[in-house]
């Protein structure tokens, strides 16, 4: 047997030259070019929040992938892929997944499931869709009604599946796929349950537990040769001396806890959620890198800030083709936030942030930052996490010279135009971080490397 303080001390020492890539602000920051970036320093790439709500773009030689539950770290050969057991998985979307990158001839064939990851069922979709539209019908224009608006889900049944997670009995995980026997008495319960609950919001709609575990089963089939104990395979990988690259989804702003509640979704979207949604402890993680735009978007509802809704959003919204990679949703665009992102930051104890879609920004005879937010007449440092707190600031701004050439095929810093240099270390220096990675287009090579 090997000498257990030899492999503990193994794994500290393969943490400490593991990282994390998360988003610091409401999603759609480039999470996922920069995993795809990163995971070639890695051995594997691990998700460990959201679901399917998340759509992270990779470009690759001028090929477009779009993934909502691979880890990105995928289209990298032979490398270890895990969707760890903080994920809820949606098996209809993930077999969808996994025959475009069949089809895409890239090998999937290191990808691992969490067994403990919570299955995303059919009515936790129509559930999701049935308390949007409910929200819809109680909108009162005339009312301040900012906590009772629709969220603007992806519909993809996060919020559901979350909740069944918590309520436990009921709950369906990724490794009962292949128990027929706990599958069956777990469809049955739901199914009871949600034909006496469910029914009056789906205009009576209810569900058949024969047909429920017929599909799970087909699922499990074809899933079976890809579950796994997914903590004992990250703590091996850890062990010999392998490192992990944690991959966020969602963004922070978006966080159950600590975003804008209740315009948010149902994980934690920070680093602070790896622990719970892997199992392996972070107080030892090498490096959180963050991942921010240079100006700020939003999908769905709730308020932002410093939303531009005019020419310039516009512009920012053609250049930067900001439409969701999920719901296709044109998303709401304005100029960068800096008091939220700071928030993030230090929610997320970052070590650097990577900036992207700086091209975007090209073209602009200035360029505002929001450093401040005043509300009810006094001028605030922080980011206020209730959504009717937020919906009332109203942005300060400092305003920065912009920069006329487009900078796409920049690869140095040094040759970036001044004036956008100067915009980079202005965000650095109102942040307190380093911008180690400055990206200025969609692929792998549009790069600008700082350390
Ligand atoms: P994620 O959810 O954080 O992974 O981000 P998305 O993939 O949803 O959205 C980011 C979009 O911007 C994708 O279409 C990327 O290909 C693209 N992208 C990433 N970095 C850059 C960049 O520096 N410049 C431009 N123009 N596009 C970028
Ligand atoms: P990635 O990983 C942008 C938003 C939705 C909605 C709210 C709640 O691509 O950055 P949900 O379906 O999660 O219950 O929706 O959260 N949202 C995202 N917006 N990017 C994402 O993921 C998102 N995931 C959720 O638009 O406002
Ligand atoms: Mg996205």
């Amino acid at each position: 047997m090997t000498d257990p303080r030899s492999t503990r001390a193994a794994i500290r020492h393969a943490l400490g030259r593991s990282a994390a890539v998360v988003g610091l602000q409401w999603g759609d920051e480039g999470k996922g070019k920069i995993v795809d970036l990163l995971a070639a320093e890695h051995d594997a790439v691990v998700r460990y929040n959201g679901g399917a709500n998340a759509g992270h773009t990779v470009a690759v030689d001028g090929k477009r992938f779009g993934l909502h539950l691979v880890p990105s770290g995928v289209l990298h050969k032979g490398k270890l892929a895990v969707i760890g057991n903080g994920v809820v998985v949606d098996p209809d979307v993930l077999m969808v997944e996994l025959e475009s990158l069949e089809a895409a001839n890239v090998d999937h064939s290191a990808l691992r499931i969490s067994a403990a990851a919570p299955v995303v069922m059919p009515y936790h979709k129509d559930e999701d869709a049935a308390r949007e539209k409910l929200l819809s019908t109680r909108r009162a224009p005339d009312v301040h009604s900012a906590d009772t608006e629709p969220i603007g889900t992806t519909r993809r049944g996060i919020g559901p599946a979350y909740a069944e997670k918590a309520q436990r009995a009921s709950a369906v995980r990724v490794g009962d796929l292949v128990r027929p026997k706990l599958l069956r008495k777990k469809i049955e319960l739901a199914c009871e349950i949600k034909n006496r609950t469910l029914a009056p919001l789906l205009d009576g709609k209810t569900y058949d537990a024969e047909e429920l575990i017929a599909w799970a089963t087909g699922h499990g089939e074809r899933l079976e040769p890809f579950i796994t104990n997914s903590l004992l395979l990250l703590q091996e990988t850890l062990a010999d001396g392998r490192t992990l690259l944690f991959e966020g989804a969602n963004g922070a702003l978006l966080d159950i806890d600590h975003g804008g509640h209740p315009f948010v979704t149902s994980s934690s979207t920070t680093s602070l959620g790896i622990g719970p949604g892997t199992g392996i402890s972070t107080r030892g993680l090498g490096k959180v890198n963050g991942v921010m735009k240079a100006y700020q978007t939003r999908v769905g509802a709730g308020p932002m800030p410093t939303e531009l809704d005019n020419a310039i959003g516009e512009r920012i919204r053609e250049r930067g083709r900001e439409f969701g990679t999920t719901t296709g949703r044109p998303r709401r665009c304005g100029w960068l936030d800096l008091v939220s992102v700071r928030h993030a930051i230090n929610l997320n104890d970052c070590d650097a942030v990577a900036l992207t879609m700086l091209d975007v920004l090209a073209g602009f005879e200035e360029l505002k930052v929001c450093t401040a937010y005043r509300l009810d007449g006094e001028e605030i440092q922080y980011f206020p996490v209730d959504a009717v707190d937020l919906s009332r600031v109203e942005p300060v701004y400092e305003t920065l010279p912009g920069f006329s050439e487009e900078i796409m095929d920049v690869r140095s810093f040094d040759a970036l135009p001044s004036t956008a240099q100067a915009y980079v270390r202005a965000i650095e220096d109102f942040l307190g971080v380093d911008a180690a990675i400055v990206s200025v287009g969609p692929d792998r090579t549009q790069t600008i490397r700082r350390s």
